[in-house]
């Protein structure tokens, strides 16, 4: 039986609407005060609440957050002897589902509760079968129904358990961390650690101790023994991110970790055995590192027994509904809002833009819209992009010099890329030199060269 709590002070309407409800087989909890609704909304879980809007001890406003605090699932209609339509449009804003002004028909208060709770049972309808799609083309969290990414949760099925190492590739935000966290909790390791280091975030002179540990006594500041994160990770699985970063000198030692099962402590004369899975991540082309000599070739080898490439998201566009879909409802959750969608309008610009930031511009967009949203759509105006809105023409040519000398729009040019790349990633030199294809070192000279 559909619970109904019933809030209002005027006594004989209560009475009357409750025993009319309660012949059309509702069960009808009666609260005279605000104060006494909220109580009764606490013991109960009510589906569907009635609330009058001049309430004694309350305006019936302000209550419409609380009892949504309570369960934000309950059907809130709200009844009022003042039809201002300014009081319906807020009460709706703050979550009630309908309005009715007073005097009505009872009849009249008995369609619109059974509309909201026909809508709530479409919409609970509509929830399930996504989550069935979600769960169809999704894998271990991460998802995806392009033929590039059902092809890859196949690889990683087939790879998982085995203890080889894996080369994860493909640009900053497509997800490289969290397939090699599939990875982990796929295979038999999964009950052991999963610990992930950012290479490119530590600095070169602790990074031998962060990966290896040290005795006591290594150097000055050793003053006890450390365990490092090959230890950590014992039995478990170790993720190397920004591998491209190792240094040369580490590279050596990490391709004897993996070939010898065994590392050196910093300050240590013994060997410690270690059983550890190894992956490495980069967003970078390893390959051509090697063929620069900024990457030991052996060390390649080792990693990419088996490369997992993720594409980025302009390439598998199959992907974008879903996932504009997951992490709209991930974010609206959060947020405490009942967004449902996107306009048409909005749906076009998220469907056309090229996404360079890859899933993780996407998330991030995602979740600015739903805070900025007021209604139950997410509309065009409530979505902000950097600069993609800008014709194309306009978008490239406007920080070039009046000039056809190559040599001077090429600096121009240079010095545009690399402001935009340093912006994207937040000043982070070592991603805008990835992104840029250029080394870390002639990053930095030409920051100074065009001094940003
Ligand atoms: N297929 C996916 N399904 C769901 N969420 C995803 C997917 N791909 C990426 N994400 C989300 O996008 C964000 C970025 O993913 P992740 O950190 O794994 O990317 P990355 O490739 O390691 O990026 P970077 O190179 O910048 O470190 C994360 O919040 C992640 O949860
Ligand atoms: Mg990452």
């Amino acid at each position: 039986m559909v619970k109904i709590l019933l809030i209002e002070d005027e006594e004989s309407l209560r009475h009357m609407l409750s025993v009319f409800l309660g012949r059309k087989g509702f069960a009808v909890t009666e609260a005279a005060t605000g104060e006494e609704g909220l109580a009764r909304a606490k013991e109960t879980r009510h589906k569907v609440i009635l609330c009058d809007i001049m309430l004694p001890d309350h305006n019936g406003l302000e209550l419409i957050p609380r009892l949504r605090e309570i369960d934000h699932h309950q059907l809130m209609i709200v009844m009022s002897a003042y039809g201002s339509l300014d009081t319906a449009i807020e009460a709706i804003r703050l979550g009630a589902k309908d309005y009715i002004s007073k005097p009505f028909e009872p009849r009249e208060l008995l369609i619109k509760i059974r509309k909201a709770l026909e809508e709530e049972h479409l919409r609970e309808d509509n929830l399930r079968l996504r989550r069935e799609v979600e769960n169809r083309y999704s894998f271990q969290n991460i998802i995806g129904r392009s033929p590039a990414m059902q092809r890859l949760f196949g690889q990683v099925k087939k790879v998982a358990n085995f203890k080889t190492t894996i080369l994860i590739t493909g640009e900053s935000g497509t997800g490289k961390e969290l397939i090699a966290r599939g990875i982990h909790y796929q295979s038999e390791r999964r009950d052991r650690p999963f610990v992930a280091v950012n290479c490119s975030a530590i600095p070169e002179n602790l990074l031998e101790s962060e990966l290896f540990g040290h005795v006591k006594g290594a150097f000055t500041s050793a003053t006890s023994h450390k365990r490092g994160l090959f230890e950590e990770a014992s039995e478990g699985t170790l993720l190397l991110d920004e591998i491209a970063e190792l240094p040369l000198s580490l590279q050596t030692k990490l391709l004897r970790a993996i070939q010898e099962e065994e590392i050196r402590k910093v300050g240590d004369t013994k060997i410690t055995n270690v059983d550890v899975r190894l992956l490495a991540a980069t967003s970078r082309d390893l390959g051509r590192e090697v063929k620069e000599r900024r990457f030991r070739e052996e060390l390649f080898y080792r990693l990419n027994v088996v490369n997992l490439h993720l594409p980025p998201l302009r390439e598998r566009t199959e992907d974008l509904p879903l996932l504009l879909d997951h992490f709209l409802r991930h974010f609206s959750l959060k947020a405490g809002k009942q967004i449902e969608g996107f306009s048409g309008e909005a749906l076009g610009l998220l469907l056309r833009h090229p996404w360079p930031g890859n899933v993780r511009e996407l998330e991030n967009q995602v979740e600015r819209a739903v805070l900025l949203a007021d209604g139950k759509t997410i509309t065009a105006e409530e979505m902000m992009f950097a600069d993609t809105e800008l014709p194309a023409e306009k978008a490239s040519a406007g920080f070039l010099p009046d000039t056809l000398s190559i040599k001077k729009s090429k600096a121009a040019l240079e010095r545009h890329l690399i402001g935009k790349a340093l912006e994207k990633f937040g000043g982070n030199r070592t991603k805008a030199s990835g992104e840029l294809e250029i080394s870390y070192r002639a990053l930095l000279q030409k920051i100074k060269e065009y001094g940003l």
